[in-house]
C-alpha cells in the first residue's frame, strides 16, 4: 500500500456556536466540540484508509480557552502516523476574531481510530510520510501515546510499553 501525508487526510469544519450548544456561562459545551471533533476526525481517517472506520480511543484533549456563544469555530484534523489497522489524528481548534478574522487555537485533541471491514474486523492502512516538521514531531510521539492508551485500556502490559519505559528511565 502506498503511504500518503497527513495533508492528504486533511479535513476543516468551520460551524457557528448557536445558543443551543452552550452551557450556564454562554461557552461552548464541551460535549458538542467533542462531538465536532469526533465528527472531523473520523472524515479524515476515512479519507486516508478509504475504509470504514471506528472511534477507538480519546486519547488527550485539552480545553484550553472557552469558546463563547457566535464564535465561529473551525476544527481541523489530519492523521498523524498509522500503525497497522489503527491511525492516530490530531484535531486542532480555532476560533476567528469577528473583525480582523486572526485566529486563535483554543483547543487540541487526539484520537485513535480503526480502519475495519463490513464485518467490523480491523484491517491494514498506508502508512505516513510526514512532510512539516509540526508533522514529523507528532508521527516521533505516536507510538509512546499509542502504548499509553493501550496501557490505560488495559490491552497492554505496562512491562511491554518500550516507548513509555524509555520516556521515564531514560
Ligand atoms: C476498535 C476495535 C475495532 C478494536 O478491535 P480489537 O478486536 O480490539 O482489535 P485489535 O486488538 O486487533 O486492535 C485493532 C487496532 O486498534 C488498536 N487499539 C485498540 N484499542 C486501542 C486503544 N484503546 N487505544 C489505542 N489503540 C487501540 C490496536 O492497537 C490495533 O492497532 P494496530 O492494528 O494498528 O496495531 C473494537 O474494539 C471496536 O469495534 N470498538 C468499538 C468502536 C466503536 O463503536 N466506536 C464508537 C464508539 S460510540
Amino acid at each position: 500500500m502506498t503511504a500518503k501525508t497527513p495533508q492528504q487526510s486533511l479535513t476543516v469544519l468551520t460551524d457557528l456556536v448557536l445558543p443551543g450548544e452552550t452551557n450556564y456561562l454562554d461557552n461552548l459545551f464541551g460535549g458538542e466540540l467533542l462531538a465536532r471533533m469526533d465528527r472531523a476526525c473520523s472524515i479524515a481517517a476515512r479519507r486516508h484508509s478509504r475504509r470504514i472506520v471506528v472511534t477507538a480511543s480519546v486519547n488527550h484533549v485539552a480545553f484550553t480557552k472557552s469558546v463563547p456563544v457566535g464564535s465561529v469555530v473551525t476544527v481541523e484534523a489530519k492523521v498523524s502516523r498509522a500503525f497497522k489497522s489503527s491511525m492516530e489524528i490530531y484535531v486542532d481548534v480555532w476560533i476567528e476574531d469577528r473583525q480582523s478574522g486572526e485566529k486563535t487555537k483554543v483547543n487540541e485533541g487526539i484520537y485513535t481510530f480503526v480502519a475495519v471491514d463490513e464485518t467490523g474486523k480491523p484491517v491494514p492502512v498506508a502508512q505516513i510520510n510526514p512532510e512539516t516538521e509540526l508533522e514529523q514531531k507528532r508521527y516521533d510521539g505516536a507510538l509512546r501515546r499509542k502504548q499509553l492508551s493501550l496501557v490505560l485500556a488495559g490491552k497492554l502490559d505496562p512491562k511491554d510499553a518500550t516507548e513509555l519505559k524509555a520516556l521515564f528511565l531514560g
